[in-house]
């Protein structure tokens, strides 16, 4: 992948692709890890006596425009995080003169999603060359991240140097993956591709009950795809010892669950038990991963040089089913950690590891060991 270096930005005007998707609620960013993460560049172009630089990024999924989904908080955010003015601006046919410069949501415009050479044209008159950092988007193959580095110099930002750099499974053996998540369709490129290339993968989230199904387990009322019963089964059979079930589970039923807004968190403990695997109740559900198997999983991952993590070990969003993923986070701070997946890293915020991919779908998607078309693009 060609640097920034290469390019010799000194007074040019510097097109510079980010993920600034942010999560937004009524216009406030909940959490500005995507803008932060961006700034080494955005120093690094200023320092090498960039003209300017137009920042550019798809906010949401919106169909045409849609002011509630506008890039005006994050040019706030920007502006004041930088000390610097960052001038938003919503007409990208017409050129602009600011030396810091957002351009609106790229998705307000059709050429963008289709991936149109038109649009990418449109946009590459803006400047003189191509930098791209916008890692969290580079598995789609829109006009900004796929046709318009082909039609100015381009190169790949610091942000997607250290992305490359962690976000694989060559990582110090032995590497042990912690895999949740609530259905296994979703994931199943992704556990496959796990098993095949890791020490060790620790099974938790809701994915776990039907793996126990395939083995003939009682797994009470909680969720499971019969489906992926057959598929859980092969997968057992051809990995039996790289694939570790947890052997107790914090459990509740259904209409307590629903209660639980009401109740406080003291209250929902009282509604919460622990059932070892082979005593599973059939009118319970589990929702997160016991002590025991806190207790396994921290001496399996004890053990690894490098431990890969993708989706948390039971329902982290809902207070007490946050405590398992929460414990074995607690025993692992010393390792080797690289967490992908947004829900992930959400889920994990409080903890320092050693890289949080700021991409979702598309660390996934690096890590089931498909190319992205955002970063091919570059090479
Ligand atoms: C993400 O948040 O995963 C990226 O910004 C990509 O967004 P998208 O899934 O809407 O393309």
């Amino acid at each position: 992948m060609k640097t920034i270096a290469s390019l010799r930005p000194k007074n040019k005007r510097v097109f510079l692709r980010l993920d600034l998707n942010v999560p937004l609620r009524n216009g406030v960013i909940q959490d500005d890890a995507r803008i932060k993460a961006a700034f080494p560049t955005i120093q690094l172009l200023l320092e090498k006596g960039a003209k300017q630089i137009i920042m550019a990024s798809h906010l949401g999924r919106p169909k045409g425009v849609d002011q509630t989904l506008s890039l005006a908080p994050v040019a706030k955010r920007l502006t004041k995080l930088l000390g610097k003015k960052v001038h938003l601006h919503t007409d990208v046919s017409t050129s602009c003169s600011q030396p810091l410069v957002l351009l609106e949501n790229l998705r307000f415009f059709e050429g963008e999603k289709k991936g149109s050479v038109a649009f990418a044209r449109q946009l590459a008159n803006h400047a003189d060359v191509y930098v791209s950092d916008a890692f969290g988007t580079a598995h789609r193959k829109d006009a900004s991240v796929y046709a318009l580095p082909k039609l100015l110099p381009s190169a790949g930002g610091l942000l997607l140097q250290k992305e490359k750099k962690y976000v694989h499974l060559r990582h110090k053996q032995p590497v042990v993956a912690i895999f949740g998540a609530a259905k296994i369709a979703d994931k199943l490129p992704l556990l496959e591709s796990l098993l095949k290339k890791v020490d060790k993968v620790l099974l938790g989230g809701a994915v776990v009950f039907t793996f126990l199904r395939a083995l003939d387990g009682e797994t009470g009322t909680s969720l499971v795809e019969e489906e992926m019963i057959p598929k859980a089964k092969q997968l057992l059979e051809k990995y039996p010892r790289k694939i570790v079930l947890p052997v107790d589970f914090a459990v509740t039923s259904h209409s307590k669950l629903k209660k639980f807004d009401s109740f406080s968190v003291s209250q929902r403990k009282e509604h919460v038990s622990f059932v070892d695997v082979l005593s599973f109740p059939k009118r319970k559900a589990g929702f997160d991963i016991g002590p025991k198997s806190v207790r396994l999983f921290s001496q399996i991952l004890s053990s690894a040089q490098t431990i890969v993590w993708n989706g948390p070990l039971g329902m982290f969003e809902v207070k007490p089913f946050d405590a398992a993923t929460r414990a074995v986070a607690r025993s692992i701070l010393d390792k080797t950690v690289i967490v992908c997946g947004g829900d992930t890293v959400s889920a994990l915020r409080s903890f320092s590891f050693t890289h949080k991919s700021t991409g979702g779908g598309a660390s996934l998607q690096l890590l089931s060991g498909k190319k992205l078309p955002g970063l091919e693009v570059l090479t």
